[in-house]
């Protein structure tokens, strides 16, 4: 479903990535792995349009991204991507269930439709007691959860993940973990998740490893 070929970045005339190849299937979850540095979360940005790559093509279910932009390629990362930062991003003003609701409400699906689809995603992560909470009041693996369910509301492509259990102990880091896998079996859940975490990059499907800009393995 994600193809990408040799994709390159340079930041002014420093090369970043250095022609990378990846594809990726539906329902596969794969981690890339490496040394701080490597390049990693560039990939990860460029792969969901976040940034532009200096050279290369990516398709995202045969839709050419880096031929996109302004309001189509909004759009597009709005519907087809979710994604999932180290540090939730969650806003503070508003409880867990408006913040899992906010991508649905911008793509204009019916406001019933995210709210139940919201609610659905909240109780099966287990936050059926939490929806109403602010993120302040929840704590950093529910937090880490809502933003988790944030990022299905639109029923993504796939889900783009950067150190998602970079921020948290090692049981609510195993908990998470679980998670990614059972939706993964439940939902055909694709994942590219960037991580330094062993148990999750020996738990995918797949292990990249980059170095240097390239993938090495
Ligand atoms: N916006 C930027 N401008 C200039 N250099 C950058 C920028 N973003 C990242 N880099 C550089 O690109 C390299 C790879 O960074 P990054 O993708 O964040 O690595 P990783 O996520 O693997 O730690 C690093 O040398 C970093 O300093
Ligand atoms: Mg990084």
């Amino acid at each position: 479903m994600l193809v990408a070929r040799n994709v390159t970045k340079n930041y002014s005339n420093l090369p970043v990535l250095k022609g990378v190849d990846i594809s990726v299937s539906k329902g596969e979850i794969v981690t890339i792995v490496g040394s701080s540095g490597a390049g990693k979360s560039t990939l990860l940005h460029i792969l969901g349009t976040l940034d532009a790559p200096s050279g290369g093509e990516i398709f995202i279910n045969d839709v050419q991204t880096s031929h996109l932009q302004g309001d189509a390629l909004a759009d597009f990362r709005n519907r087809h991507i979710g994604f999932i930062f180290q540090f939730h991003h969650l806003l503070p003003e508003f409880s867990a269930l408006e913040n899992v609701c906010i991508p649905g409400f911008i793509a204009g699906t019916r406001k019933s439709e995210v709210r139940e689809r919201a609610i659905y995603l909240l109780e099966t992560l287990g936050l059926k007691d939490r929806m109403e909470h602010r993120p302040t009041q929840l704590s950093g693996g529910e937090q880490q959860r809502v933003a988790v369910a944030r990022a299905l509301i639109n029923k993504p492509d796939v889900v783009m993940a950067d150190e998602p259990t970079g921020n948290l102990d090692s049981q609510n880091a195993k908990e998470l973990h679980q998670l990614f896998l059972q939706l993964r079996d439940q939902l055909g859940q694709t994942f590219i998740i960037v991580t330094h975490n062993e148990e999750l990059a020996t738990l995918s499907d797949r292990q990249l490893v980059m170095k240097d800009g390239r993938i090495v393995a």
